[in-house]
């Protein structure tokens, strides 16, 4: 075992900093039920409000009561395909448009709705993994209900032009949603410039804690609960409000747009010398993602002729923690559908590598990556029985 603990995993999850941490050690006091009317009922509730604000101003959602917490970006997501299930009973629109490298709840959903008798078109992307946009134009019409893009990928970290995706689909009429959770405290989102009607957001991708994320809805956009219940978030999300959880994650988004800036500097600079260092150091590697569009702490790389499960243990036992494709996917032996969605063919699908950068990266971690992959790579293609140049050369 490496006494090194390196954590180049930040897309899966992030560790809770320390100011979040204070404020929640202090929050575990505010015990009172935010629906309560008595004096620790209305501090609770003041408490959430304010993180309310916060969370709002991440996303420059101008008035905060468009903001519903939910559990995380997988509910934010289903209560929005849930909303349009029942919708959709009712009206000729019964045509939903989403993409094929979305998160697996959006993906999910999205079947779950086919089954149920609606049309769902998953666009293709590009190599880089943008939307294919003139497969999207023609898939648009008066018949479609609702457009689901995400605004970030979470394996290859590509960025959506949301803005066109949204001026499109409302000249037809349709409802949009974007699944934000990658790009919330990495870029800057703007509900409003991008003009979505939905956007969903998850704390524990922001340094916060986990189970606690929300839900942006336009005002006039429909919403129906996933979980009824009381009469919470006006009756969107019921259930006990989540003192802890919610004070945390507007403690967490008061930081990331505070310091949106800093991290984005300081990532984009320790990613693009750990793909230097990769580029220069192992021969046929190939970077995957859009790099004109990137997130600025993602890069996700294929190794022809390694296996990324290999590499991936071969790394922690040196103290490194990556991710082969979305931690979601893990324990799947399916290659990523994203990965196989910009063209990779299985075999470098499966020798591919996700590493993301976060706040707590350094540089002395970044270099004793690049001495420690080179040979690992090297010994791993040594043992591939298919030389690694056939397999660069294969794409499918
Ligand atoms: C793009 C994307 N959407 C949704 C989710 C799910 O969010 P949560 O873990 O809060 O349910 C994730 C988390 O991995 C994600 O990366």
């Amino acid at each position: 075992m490496s006494s090194r603990y390196i954590y180049l995993d930040y897309n899966a999850t992030t560790p809770l900093r320390a100011e979040v941490r204070d404020i929640m050690v202090k929050a575990l006091d505010i015990y009172g039920n935010a629906s309560s009317m008595h004096e620790l009922g209305r501090t609770a509730r003041a408490e959430i409000e304010a993180a309310r604000a916060n969370v709002a101003a991440l996303i420059d959602a101008k008035n905060p009561s468009n903001l519903y917490f939910t559990s995380g970006g997988s509910e934010s997501n289903n209560t929005v395909f849930n909303t349009m299930f029942l919708l959709g009973r009712t009206r000729e629109r019964r045509k939903i448009i989403t993409t094929s490298i979305e998160h697996p709840c959006v993906l999910n959903a999205a079947a779950h709705l086919k089954e149920e008798g609606f049309e769902v078109v998953f666009l293709n992307v590009d190599d880089r993994g943008r939307v294919d946009m003139d497969q999207y134009r023609r898939a648009l019409g008066p018949d479609v209900l609702l457009v689901s893009v995400m605004a970030a990928n979470n394996e290859i970290g590509t960025i959506e032009d949301l803005h066109e995706i949204a001026r499109l689909a409302k000249e037809v009429g349709a409802f949009v949603h974007t699944d934000a959770t990658q790009a919330v405290g990495k870029i800057p989102v703007s509900v409003d410039d991008w003009d979505v009607d939905y956007c969903t957001l998850s704390c524990h991708k922001i340094y916060g804690p986990k189970g606690i994320g929300a839900l942006y809805v336009r005002a006039n956009a429909p919403i129906e609960p996933l979980i009824r219940g009381g009469h919470q978030e006006d009756g969107v999300r019921a259930g006990t409000y989540n003192n802890l959880g919610i004070i945390g994650f507007g403690e967490a988004a008061r930081l990331a747009a505070l310091e949106l800036n800093e991290y984005a500097a300081h990532t984009s600079s320790l990613r693009n010398l750990l793909r230097d260092l990769i580029i220069k150091r192992i021969p046929s590697v190939r970077i995957n993602g859009d790099p004109d569009n990137l997130l600025p702490n993602t890069l996700n790389v294929s190794f022809p002729g390694a296996e990324g499960e290999s590499i991936l243990l071969s790394l922690d036992l040196e103290g490194i923690e990556v991710s082969t494709g979305s931690a979601c996917a893990s324990g799947s032996l399916d290659p990523s559908h994203v990965l196989m969605a910009i063209g990779l063919g299985p075999e470098l699908a499966h020798g591919s590598i996700r590493f993301s950068l976060g706040k707590y990266s350094t540089e002395d971690e970044i270099r004793y990556v690049g001495e420690k992959l080179p040979p690992i790579i090297a010994r791993l293609r040594k043992m591939s029985t298919v030389p690694f140049e056939k397999i660069a050369s294969a794409r499918s």
